[in-house]
């Protein structure tokens, strides 16, 4: 689906250790002839993996199979509470080693960003978190904007697990959209980073084909009404 994706203009691609994608990933650039520099690699270090030696280790098995000598974004993939601090600042050794050109972090509330200031020398530059017309974290875009640090927005689609709300399905046919264009167009409008994920090639074109039409102002507060509690993936609120 990689090759799909990268010959229909896909550049952005979010791999992890806990995936076991990335080799998968690496072969598909590797066959599209693209130069290393026209893709943005991500990978994440997986919690098992956050002590010194094994993020160290696991770090260069993952350059090892995306068949690359850096990556664009390097992330921890949870916040744990026993090994987060020191994960991180093996994160920035690798920063400073020139090996990544790029760390953040993935699923961290306000609080851990805000314990996470405490002891970083380099701000993350990216939080990847579960963000969707279902769950809006408007908290926490406020808070990562006011800091700036881009938040990506995983299961933007809410995993396909709420395709029937009916307010969505309206703004969908005034705009002559799909449901799934309306769920992205709004991340978008939000200035989020999104990472839709799909296997089937023609929702890999529907899922790009978002560029040429803008929710406007009724729209946008229809989806503000909606509720906003629908966590589909783990909640990371209660890691201290
Ligand atoms: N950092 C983290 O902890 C974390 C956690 C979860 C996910 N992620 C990242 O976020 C990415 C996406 O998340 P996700 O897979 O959980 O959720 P998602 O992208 O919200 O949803 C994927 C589901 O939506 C379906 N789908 C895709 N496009 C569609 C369309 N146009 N119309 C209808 N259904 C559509 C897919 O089905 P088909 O594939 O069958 O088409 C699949 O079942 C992952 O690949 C990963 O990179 C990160």
């Amino acid at each position: 689906m990689f090759d799909e994706a990268i010959k229909l203009g896909y550049r952005h691609f979010d791999s992890a250790q806990a995936y076991k994608n990335e080799y998968l990933l690496g072969q598909s650039w590797k066959r599209s002839g693209l130069k290393r520099q026209d893709l943005f690699l991500t990978t994440k270090i997986a919690v098992q993996n956050f002590s010194k030696k094994r993020l160290i280790r696991s770090f260069e098995q993952s350059l090892q199979e995306l068949q690359t000598d850096y990556v664009d974004l390097l992330l921890l993939h949870f916040p744990v509470s026993v090994l987060r601090k020191k994960a991180w600042l093996n994160l920035e050794k690798l920063l400073q080693d020139k090996k990544v050109k790029s760390i953040g972090v993935s699923n961290y509330t306000i609080k851990h960003l805000e314990s996470l200031k405490k002891y970083s020398s380099y701000k993350p530059v990216v939080n990847q978190v579960e963000l969707h017309v279902f769950l809006r974290q408007m908290d926490l875009i406020k808070y990562c904007q006011s800091n700036q640090i881009t938040i990506e927005a995983y299961s933007p689609l809410a995993h396909s697990k709420a395709m029937d709300n009916k307010i969505i399905k309206s703004i969908a046919v005034k705009h002559h959209k799909t449901y799934a264009q309306v769920m992205l167009r709004w991340l978008i409008q939000n200035n989020l980073v999104i990472l839709p994920k799909t296997i089937t090639p023609i929702r890999l074109q529907e899922n790009i084909n978002i560029f040429d039409f803008e929710l406007d102002s009724d729209d946008l507060l229809m989806i503000q009404k909606l509720p906003s509690n629908q966590r589909t993936c783990w909640n990371p609120t209660r890691i201290p």
